[in-house]
């Protein structure tokens, strides 16, 4: 099957910073991605180029078998479902918790007089029921607590079925309990073969849910290493990633990481 994204060469520059220099990256529709990497080292930038919501400076993106700057990319945004904290910000405070996932269905925040159908509603209930959220539908959206808000978020995300997955930092600022209430819902979600291709970035590798397949990790707009996950993430590439000596540990597909 063609890859779900493919980067070749793919440079940003800002003024006078390169952002992200000559990348090459391509995710499979069966893959599970996590891009890990320090503050200000272009995770965010790196998945709003895979979301078409934004030009490479050079090199190409392909989403989904079609290049970024040769289509339509209003289209193509609706086949990518993303969850980052900017959209989270765009959600009307007021917005009913269904309505939030709901507005989904047509690239949109805040309900305002589209027509919904039978089956979105039921597509809607069930990504919330797929995130232990379907007793919360009628509650307003800034009455839910972060770990529910970022639940909310996934299922909006998975709302129009998208193709490929993108979950900008989706465990920042959880508590115990809710991280690990949300790592739980997101190995589930890796291991159904009916899920997209996903790609989640963190900054712990404490975050990596079980059945994630695939990392890339970035330092400063380079990728240090790019693969499978037990051969990409090590001590060494860590390492070098956080630009000091770093020490990896693995336990029944569960990682920690520790200076030393
Ligand atoms: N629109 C922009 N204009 C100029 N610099 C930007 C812009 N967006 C991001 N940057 C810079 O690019 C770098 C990478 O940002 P970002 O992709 O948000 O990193 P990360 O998500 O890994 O923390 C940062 O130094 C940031 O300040
Ligand atoms: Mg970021």
């Amino acid at each position: 099957m063609a890859p779900v994204l493919e980067m070749t060469g793919v440079t940003l520059r800002r003024e006078d910073n390169t952002i992200l220099r000559g990348v090459d990256w391509t995710v499979d529709s069966t893959d599970r991605w996590v891009v890990l990497g320090p503050n200000g080292a272009g995770k965010t930038t790196l998945i709003t180029l895979a979301a078409a919501r934004m030009h490479p400076t050079e090199g190409s993106v392909v989403v989904l078998g079609e290049r970024l700057g040769e289509v339509d990319v209003q289209d193509l945004r609706i086949r990518v479902g993303l969850s980052s904290a900017a959209l989270a910000d765009a959600i009307p405070p007021q917005e009913r918790v269904f309505d939030v996932v709901m507005t989904a269905a047509h690239g949109i925040t805040g309900r305002w007089r589209e027509e919904y159908d039978g089956i979105d509603e039921d597509r809607a209930a069930a990504v919330l029921a797929a995130f232990g959220m379907d007793g919360y539908r009628d509650r307003e959206f800034w009455t839910l607590s972060e770990g529910e808000r970022k639940r909310v978020q996934i299922a909006r995300a998975l709302m129009a079925d998208p193709e490929l997955l993108l979950l900008d930092e989706p465990a920042a600022g959880l508590d115990l309990g809710g991280r690990e209430e949300l790592l739980g819902a997101l190995t589930e979600l890796a291991g159904d073969r009916r899920s997209p291709a996903i790609v989640m970035v963190t900054h712990h590798v404490e975050e990596i849910p079980v059945g994630f397949t695939h990392a890339l990790l970035l330092r400063d707009g380079d990728v240090v290493a790019a693969g499978p996950l037990a051969e990409t993430l090590t001590s060494e590439s860590l390492s070098e990633t956080y630009g000091m000596p770093v020490t990896l540990t693995e336990s029944g597909g569960r990682y920690s990481a520790r200076r030393g």
